[in-house]
C-alpha cells in the first residue's frame, strides 16, 4: 500500500473515494432521542454534499457504520464515504484507527484500489492531530490485510494507494513524523500477522528462524538462530523437552538492537513463545479446533514484529529478543507426564530448577522458562514476554481483552500507559503466594500445571520462578491472537496483538 500525507483542501482532491468521519452529537439519553450525526470536517463543500444524507436519518454515525454517496455535488472526489465514530462524547483515537480500517475494508471488495481519508477535525484535546494520524495510518494497514494467501485463484484486493488528508493549518512536521512512524508500525504488525497466518507445515521452527533472520538482516538488526546443539550447550532442558517429540528441530532466535552511543541504562528483554504447532504432545488435545494451534507462535511473532518496528524507529534504548520456537508433538521420543526436566541454569555455579511434567500440553511455559533465563543471562534488566499461554485466560477475558501480569509496579505502570497509545486491551490479573503454592511439586521444584482453577495465574507464577527478581511483564494473548469473526475494520484471522503495546512500552524507556 502506497501512502501519502496531503494538505490539500478536501473538496479539490480528485479520488475514487473520499472518506470523512462522523460522530453522533445527540446527548439526550431519552428513548425517543434521534441520532444527530455530524461530520468531523470544516470543509463547507463536503458538509453541503453530505447534508441531505445526514438529514435522511439513514446514517446514525454509529461506530464503524458506513454510508456511500456517489457523485457528491461540487466535490472532485467520485464518491464520498461517511464512516461513523459513534457518540461524540466517546470518540477516541482508537476509534479513528478502527474507522480507517473500516474505510479500507469497505473499498476492497468493491474493486476500488485508491482512497483519501480525511483526518478528523475536532477539538484537539479529544482527537489530537498527530495521534489521529498514527491511528488512521495504522488502521489502514491493519484493514488492508487479508489471510486468504493460499487460495489458488486468489484475487489480490490490496489497496494500492491510501492518502491521508490533513487540514492545511496543522503542524506539518509533527504530522509527517507521526505519519512515517505509523507506516512502520502498521507494516510491522502485518509482518507479525503474516507469520501467525502460516500453517504449521509451511512455518516450522526452522522456517520461522529463517523468516526472522531475513527480517533482521533487512532492518539491520544483529541476529543469531540456533538449534538443538545450542540448547544442549546452554542446558535448556525445559525448552528441549517440548522439542524432543518432534521430527522438526527447534529454533532459538536471538536478536539484539543496540543504538549507537547508548552504553548504559536498561536492557529490555523481549521473550516470545514460538510453538509453530501445539498438538498437546502425549497429553494430546481434542481434535476439535486443533487446527487453530498453528497460531501458538503468536507471542514470538509479536516480539519479531516489535523488533522490526524498533529497528526502524530507532529508540535510544537497548533491546534484545529471544524467541523459543518448537513443535509440540506426540511420538516415541516425546516427553511423558511424570517426566522430570531440568531447566537452564542461570549461572554455572547453580543447577537449573527441576520441573515435574504433569501435562505435556502445558508446553509454552516450558520453552519460556529457558527463554526468560537466557534473556537474563544475555543482560536483560527488564523482561516482557508474550504467549498464547492458557485456555484459562480465554475463559476469563474472552476474545475481547488479553491478560497481563507483572511483578513490579513501575514496570506495569509504563506498560499500562503504553496501552493508551496502542489502543490494545490488556487487563492485569493478580499473582500471589497462594497461587505459587499450587505449582509446588512432590518430586522436584515445581510442576508444569497447577490444576484447573486459576490456570492463567498459575502459568504466570510458573514463569515468575524463572524471572526471579527481574522486573517483568507477562502477556497472555491466547484469546486475542486470532480474530474469530471478521469485523468491519479487521479480517478474520491473525490479529497481530501485542506489537503496538510492546513497542510503546519499549519507547517509554528512552532516557
Ligand atoms: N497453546 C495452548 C493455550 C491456548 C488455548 C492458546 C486456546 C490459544 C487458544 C497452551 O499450550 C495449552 O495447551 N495450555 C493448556 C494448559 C493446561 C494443560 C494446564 C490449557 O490452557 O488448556
Ligand atoms: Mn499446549
Ligand atoms: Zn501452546
Amino acid at each position: 500500500m502506497r501512502t501519502q500525507l496531503s494538505f490539500t483542501p478536501l473538496s479539490g482532491i480528485e479520488t475514487e473515494v473520499l472518506a470523512v468521519l462522523a460522530v453522533d452529537t445527540q446527548t439526550s439519553k431519552a428513548s425517543d432521542a434521534k441520532p444527530e450525526p455530524a461530520l468531523l470536517t470544516a470543509d463547507a463543500v463536503v458538509l453541503s454534499a453530505a447534508k441531505a444524507a445526514l438529514a435522511s436519518g439513514e446514517f446514525k454515525a454509529g461506530a464503524n457504520e458506513t454510508m456511500l454517496l456517489h457523485a457528491p455535488s461540487w466535490l472532485a472526489a467520485k464518491r464520498l464515504l461517511l464512516v461513523g465514530l459513534g457518540k461524540q462524547a466517546k470518540a477516541t483515537t482508537h476509534g479513528v484507527r478502527s474507522a480507517a480500517g473500516t474505510a479500507v475494508r469497505f473499498i476492497k471488495p468493491r474493486g476500488i484500489r485508491e482512497m483519501v481519508f480525511a483526518l478528523p477535525e475536532t477539538d484537539p484535546k479529544i482527537l489530537p492531530h498527530a495521534a489521529s494520524v498514527r491511528a488512521a495510518v495504522e488502521g489502514a494497514f491493519v484493514g488492508d490485510f487479508d489471510s486468504d494467501t493460499y487460495r489458488s485463484e486468489r484475487k489480490d484486493q490490496s489497496v494500492e494507494s491510501f492518502t491521508l488528508a490533513a487540514p492545511a493549518a496543522a503542524d506539518k512536521t509533527a504530522l509527517q513524523t507521526a505519519f512515517a512512524e505509523a507506516i512502520i508500525i502498521g507494516e510491522s504488525q502485518n509482518f507479525t500477522r503474516s507469520l501467525v497466518n502460516e500453517p504449521g507445515n509451511k512455518l516450522t521452527p526452522t522456517i520461522l528462524g529463517q523468516r526472522a533472520a531475513e527480517m533482521a538482516s533487512g532492518v539491520g538488526l544483529a541476529w543469531e538462530v540456533h538449534s538443538t546443539e545450542k540448547l544442549r550447550e546452554l542446558k535448556m532442558g525445559a525448552f528441549w523437552s517440548v522439542s524432543q517429540g518432534s521430527a522438526e528441530p527447534p529454533a532459538l532466535i536471538v536478536m539484539r538492537y543496540e543504538p549507537e552511543g547508548v552504553t548504559d541504562g536498561p536492557v529490555l528483554g523481549l521473550v516470545g513463545k514460538g510453538i509453530t504447532f501445539d498438538s498437546g504432545g502425549i497429553s494430546i488435545k481434542p481434535s476439535d479446533k486443533m487446527e487453530e494451534m498453528k497460531t501458538d507462535m503468536a507471542g514470538g511473532a509479536a516480539m519479531l514484529g516489535a523488533m522490526r518496528a524498533i529497528a526502524l524507529l530507532k529508540p535510544k534504548v537497548r533491546v534484545l529478543c529471544v524467541v523459543c520456537a518448537a513443535e509440540n508433538m506426540p511420538s516415541g521420543t516425546a516427553q511423558k507426564p511424570g517426566d522430570v526436566q531440568t531447566a537452564m541454569p542461570f549461572s554455572s555455579d547453580k543447577p537449573g530448577k527441576t520441573i515435574e511434567i504433569i501435562n505435556t500440553d502445558a508446553e509454552g511455559r516450558l520453552v519460556l522458562a529457558d527463554g526468560l533465563t537466557y534473556a537474563r543471562q544475555l543482560g536483560a534488566t527488564h523482561l516482557i514476554d508474550a504467549a498464547t499461554l492458557t485456555g484459562a485466560c480465554v475463559v476469563a477475558l474472552g476474545h475481547v481483552t488479553a491478560g497481563a501480569f507483572s511483578n513490579d509496579e513501575e514496570t506495569w505502570s509504563k506498560f499500562n500507559a503504553a496501552l493508551a497509545t496502542s489502543g490494545e486491551k490488556f487487563w492485569r490479573l493478580p499473582l500471589g503466594d497462594e497461587y505459587a503454592e499450587m505449582i509446588k511439586s512432590d518430586i522436584g521444584d515445581i510442576k508444569n500445571t497447577g490444576g484447573r482453577w486459576g490456570g492463567a495465574i498459575t502459568a504466570a507464577e510458573f514463569l515468575k520462578v524463572f524471572v526471579e527478581e527481574t522486573p517483568w511483564i507477562h502477556l497472555d494473548i491466547a484469546g486475542m491472537a486470532w480474530v474469530e469473526d471478521s469485523k468491519p475494520y479487521i479480517a478474520k484471522g491473525p490479529s497481530g496483538v501485542g506489537v503496538r503495546s510492546i513497542l510503546e512500552w519499549v519507547r517509554s524507556y528512552i532516557s
